[in-house]
């Protein structure tokens, strides 16, 4: 296994080294450029991780609530802009690595409040490095070290992406006639993310934007009545598929933590802003518990249509350099749009993921046992 590791991260590394040179020098071998963010490159360990113990989660969102104006650390913005009236915000002119304590609550607060928030420029933050991502998550909640997949050396609980022209570590349905794949991050987790970072590293030159939905949103459109029945149901949420993913040869072959199911709510109540959001996704939301089979796949697929073809409900980030992405992982869901896949080019991110409280279902005192 040790071999493999080492296979891939060189692989992905020389396949970024390879640039032609200009017209006229064909005849002469590519000259080799070293990448800017080789030390990210994925990095498959074989390390065997145990189960994730429960712990206590205070969201940061929590004491950005209590100051006189929670929204202070937007005051010196170039920009604030909304991308649509329910959900996202683009920021300019505010540098997310010198934030303090009270900024990254407020931050935590804001992306609560809109879902997703988008930073320009943040060079700062990214050059920064692995080190200071690590301890820019910590401030939001207990990191999440991902069972399968790819992560800089000796940085496990940095969760990457990453496809060029020859590899791809992502987890794509290759049969499917889409790119597009809905979900909410390792919602198999007990304690799921809540506030997430990622950005991109390598980007194409067009192509490969990020779309999110409001988890909010969705359900607000569904009938009260209908709401009113969802409210009382709980789903399972599986991590083996993935797992398989990754034990069938690809994405690394690594499973360094056995797969683990969970059952939430099927509508959750958001710790800060108290607002409800449905919370099941395609990738791994499997059965409803207690229905019947037919009426839990009758529910789900109306549910995960809703949620495809909603556009109304949807933002879009197109990626520039340098930007910082945050959202919260409680109430979006989100898919990479891998519809450059023919170019060839690098695409190469990271993503900080802390996770937060054990989802906390809008009717209170539904039972989450199975
Ligand atoms: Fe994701």
């Amino acid at each position: 296994m040790a071999t493999t590791t080492e296979t891939i991260s060189n692989l992905a590394a020389n396949t970024a080294r390879l640039r032609l040179r200009p017209q006229g020098e064909d005849d002469r071998k590519p000259a080799e450029e070293p990448y800017r963010y080789a030390h990210l490159l994925p990095h498959f360990s074989v390390d065997s991780y145990p189960p994730l113990e429960p712990f206590n989660h205070t969201d940061p969102g929590l004491r950005a609530l209590a100051l006189p104006n929670p929204r202070a650390f937007l005051e010196g913005a170039a920009s604030v802009t909304e991308l649509t009236p329910n959900l996202g915000t683009e920021v300019t002119g505010v540098n997310l690595a010198e934030l303090d304590s009270s900024g990254r609550d407020q931050l935590a607060l804001e992306v609560a409040r809109r879902g997703l928030v988008v930073f320009r420029d943040q060079q700062d933050f990214i050059d920064r490095g692995p080190d200071f991502y690590r301890e820019w998550g910590r401030h939001f909640g207990r990191l999440h070290i991902h069972p399968t997949s790819g992560h800089p050396a000796g940085y496990p609980e940095i969760h990457l992406v990453y496809r060029d022209a020859n590899t791809t570590f992502n987890f794509e349905i290759e049969e499917s006639i889409t790119t597009i794949n809905w979900h909410s991050d390792v919602s198999y987790e007990l304690q799921p993310p809540g506030l997430t970072t990622f950005f991109l590293l390598s980007s194409p030159d067009t192509g490969g934007d990020t779309l999110f939905t409001s988890q909010v949103s969705t359900l607000r459109r569904l009938s009260p009545q209908f709401v009113a029945f969802l409210r009382t149901l709980k789903a399972v949420h599986s991590g083996i598929e993935q797992a398989d993913f990754s034990r069938s040869g690809r994405r690394g072959a690594t499973v360094r933590r056995e797969p683990v199911e969970h059952v939430h709510p099927v509508v959750r109540r958001h710790p800060v802003t108290g607002e409800e959001a449905l919370y099941v996704n395609r990738q791994f939301t499997r059965r409803i518990v207690g229905l019947k089979r037919e009426e839990s796949e009758a529910i789900l697929k109306l549910l995960f249509d809703h949620i495809d073809k909603s556009a109304d409900n949807q933002a879009r980030v197109k990626w520039r350099p340098n930007t910082v992405v945050l959202w919260d992982n409680r109430i979006t869901a989100h898919s990479a749009n891998v519809d450059f896949k023919e170019t060839g080019e690098r695409r190469h991110g990271a993503r900080i993921t802390p996770q937060a409280e054990r989802p906390i279902p809008a009717l209170d005192g539904l039972d989450l046992t199975a």
